[in-house]
């Protein structure tokens, strides 16, 4: 089948960088290697929504060293990168339907190609798959055995869809894996969107002050990391518990109109809608910059900051200037999407390494399994996520202890007490 990629003349380059970021993904690759001697996806065709880039490319390897037919389009319209993709074509020979800037409709046409390749399987990142599978595209669904989802926003979107009795077929959430949520979503997105920001800016974050709008764990990581660059951190919550961990964790805790008027940055990583809104916007600092890390652009009202202001320009690659009335300037990073893909190049292959080993050996225990689930949300079955951990801790040169035979007894019982 045909691709639609950018630039095939970046092949050399995009090869390359995938290679480097195998150099990093230890566990991918030793899945790979077993994968091309036992060939557990063979006869599977797998249609992938997921951001492309090297760490992708890398997954996309490893499915079809297990003897899946593959078909690859972008999770987002800012993420690909368009050497990558090059590469994919070259190298792999899967059909790879992604352009870095592509428009809204050019998004959904490659959706719609990748699903024209009648897939058993879905890989999906945030649901957008899916949702065209249940609504515009349900004569393929009778072909399709299972999926799974990669990311915290796509979890809920399902899970809505589960309780409302429309999920036609089972789904793993592969986010949900401790392998994955623990630390894709707090070293991966912690490094990945502060990468984003000063790459966009050149910020120094020393001394300034960044309100993270959100304390689940990409949030978590986010402050942390502001937090060890010199930054200080405010955090914005709706959640009681959420918000005690961050007052605990030694952040300031506030709400968002007190929050945005104290910060140099704002960030948000919430999953959630309209976070940053017009009475935000109103009150916010001269040369205020927003961003944000979550799944959609949905999170700062970009439609109201437009309304609000009289002029509008770019003033760095990823970086336009909206001037209020007054005259203060309000800069938004990367038109609201996420920051960490469209600005830098997302979370670094040795974290993906992790969640792509769970997409990877996710998809051989559908392939094993799918046919006798009904359609439902599940968890990564818990022996792959300890095999996950267990894997990378070797890749890392990490040992650990053994319990003895007596602290096993002790662990069993129940009559020894004080
Ligand atoms: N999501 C966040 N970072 C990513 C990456 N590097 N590759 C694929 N998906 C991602």
């Amino acid at each position: 089948m045909q691709s639609d990629v950018q630039d095939m003349g970046l092949v050399a380059q995009g090869w390359q960088r995938i290679l480097w970021a195998d150099g990093e993904m230890p566990v991918l690759r030793l899945i790979r290697e077993r994968f091309a001697r036992e060939r557990p996806l063979a006869g599977l065709r797998v249609a992938a929504c997921l951001h492309v880039t090297t760490e992708t490319g890398n997954l996309m390897r490893t499915l079809q060293a297990g003897g899946a037919s593959l078909a690859l389009c972008a999770s987002n319209p800012l993420s690909t990168q368009d050497d990558v993709a090059a590469a994919l074509v070259e190298h792999t020979h899967l059909p790879v339907f992604a352009r870095r800037g592509e428009d809204r409709a050019t998004y959904y046409r490659h959706i719609g190609q990748a699903l024209e390749t009648h897939p058993n399987v879905t890989m999906d990142d945030g649901a957008d798959l899916v949702s065209v599978l249940h609504s515009q595209r349900t004569d393929l669904l009778g072909d399709v055995v299972a999926g799974t989802e990669e990311t915290t926003t796509g979890v809920i979107r399902l899970r809505s869809m589960a309780r409302a009795g429309a999920l036609r077929y089972p789904i793993v959430a592969v986010n949900d894996a401790n392998t994955k949520h623990l630390f894709d979503n707090r070293y991966g997105t912690g490094q990945s969107a502060l990468d984003g920001l000063i790459r966009a800016t050149n910020l120094l974050l020393a001394g300034r002050t960044i309100t993270v709008a959100g304390y689940g764990n990409c949030g978590r990581g986010l402050a942390m990391r502001a937090n060890g660059m010199g930054a200080q951190v405010v955090v914005t919550e709706v959640d009681p518990l959420r918000a005690l961990e961050a007052h605990m964790d030694g952040y300031r805790v506030m709400p968002m109109p007190e929050a945005v008027r104290v910060s140099d940055v704002l960030l948000t990583v919430t999953g959630n809608t309209a976070v940053i809104r017009r009475e935000h916007f109103e009150v916010m600092k001269d040369r205020a910059i927003v961003g944000n890390a979550g799944h959609f652009n949905v999170e700062i009202d970009l439609a109201a900051l437009a309304d609000l202001a009289v002029e509008r320009r770019p003033v760095r690659e990823h970086v336009e200037e909206y001037r209020l009335p007054d005259g203060r300037r309000i800069y938004v990073l990367a038109d609201g999407r996420l920051l960490n893909l469209a600005a830098a190049e997302g979370h670094p292959a040795a974290v993906m390494d992790m969640s792509f080993a769970n997409q990877a050996l996710s998809l051989e225990y559908l392939a094993r399994r799918g046919r006798s689930l009904a359609p439902d949300v599940y968890t990564v079955p818990p022996e792959i996520d300890q095999q996950v951990a267990a894997l990378k801790l070797s890749a890392e040169g990490v040992r650990i202890d053994t319990l003895t035979e007596q602290q096993a007894q002790y662990l069993r019982s129940w009559q020894e007490g004080t």
